[in-house]
């Protein structure tokens, strides 16, 4: 297929890194945003000896004008922007009666709000040339629900709302939008559940492990050829099996 340009944002991260990796084998141009600069270079430094070209801009994803800033910097680097992954996202877990005002706004306003953020600058673009892919990663706790997530499982659940509606305004526009909901992967994210926890998690998954980011990155990919124009605001579960709900 044709060489597209694709946004990834939280790329530097465990899902984001491999998401890109994915991408680039597949013959497009990925980019991807920064807070911290250094950690961000030598980040950019691993891609490249792993034989992957990122293009790099500052941003934050939960500012609408810092996204915004961002997009604008990355399309004066590669172009335009194709295929877009909202994949960025934070925890901050506690049960809800101790949750204090800004672990609830930060999760929100990262995982939901970014959704916002960095599509509405690149929206425009892919109606007028007729050709878009944007993709929500959200998780299995935004389908099923978890305790001591009530802020992370209503942002995750939000982004499929945002998915739903995005696909019927855009349809006819060649955009394609979808939500890819993984379950419990290796990352920073889930290392820092406490050990014990984390080990009663992996025991309700069918498949006796954690997912790993390839799986996620290759569910991803499903979504972007020309072949997969017909599929539009799906839901794709990728856990292991621990949850098979519609
Ligand atoms: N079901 C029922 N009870 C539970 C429970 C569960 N899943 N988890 C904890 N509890 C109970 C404890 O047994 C304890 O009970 P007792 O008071 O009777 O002993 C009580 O809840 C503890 O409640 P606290 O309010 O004191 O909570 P805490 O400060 O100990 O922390 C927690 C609780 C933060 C929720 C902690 O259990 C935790 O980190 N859980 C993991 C949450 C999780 O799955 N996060 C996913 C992170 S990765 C990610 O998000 C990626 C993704 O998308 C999959
Ligand atoms: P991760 O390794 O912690 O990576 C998160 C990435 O998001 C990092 O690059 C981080 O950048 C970036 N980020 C966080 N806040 C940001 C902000 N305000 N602006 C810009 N970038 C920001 O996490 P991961 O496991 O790869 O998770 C990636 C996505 O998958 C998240 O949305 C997560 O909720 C979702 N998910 C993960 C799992 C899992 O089991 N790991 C399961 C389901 C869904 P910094 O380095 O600057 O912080």
């Amino acid at each position: 297929m044709q060489a597209r340009v694709a946004l990834v944002t939280g790329g530097t991260g465990g899902i984001g890194s491999s998401i890109l990796l994915k991408l680039a084998s597949m013959g497009h141009k990925v980019a991807t945003n920064y807070r911290d600069e250094g950690k961000a270079r030598a980040w950019q430094t691993a891609m490249k000896a792993a034989g992957v070209d990122v293009a790099l801009a500052h941003g934050d994803v939960s500012s609408a004008e810092s996204a915004e800033s961002m997009v604008r910097d990355l399309e004066r680097q590669l172009g335009p922007i194709d295929i877009l992954v909202n994949n960025a996202g934070i925890t901050r877990d506690t049960t809800f009666h101790k949750m204090t005002p800004t672990q609830w706004n930060d999760v929100i306003a990262t995982n939901l709000g970014s959704c916002y953020n960095v599509t509405r600058p690149v929206i425009e673009g892919m109606r007028e040339r007729k050709w878009g892919r944007i993709i929500q990663i959200s998780s299995i706790n935004g389908q099923k629900g978890q305790y001591g997530q009530a802020n992370y499982a209503a942002a995750k659940a939000g982004m499929h709302g945002f998915t739903i509606s995005l696909a019927q305004e855009n349809a006819r526009f060649g955009i394609t939008v979808n939500t890819v909901s993984p379950g419990y992967i290796g990352t920073d994210m889930v290392m820092a559940v406490p050990e014990e926890v984390r080990n009663k998690i992996v025991a309700q998954i069918p498949t006796g492990r954690l997912g790993t980011p390839e799986e996620i990155a290759y569910a991803v990919s499903f979504f972007i050829p020309d072949e997969a124009a017909w599929i539009t605001g799906a839901n794709l579960s990728a856990n292991g099996g621990q949850y098979m709900g519609w």
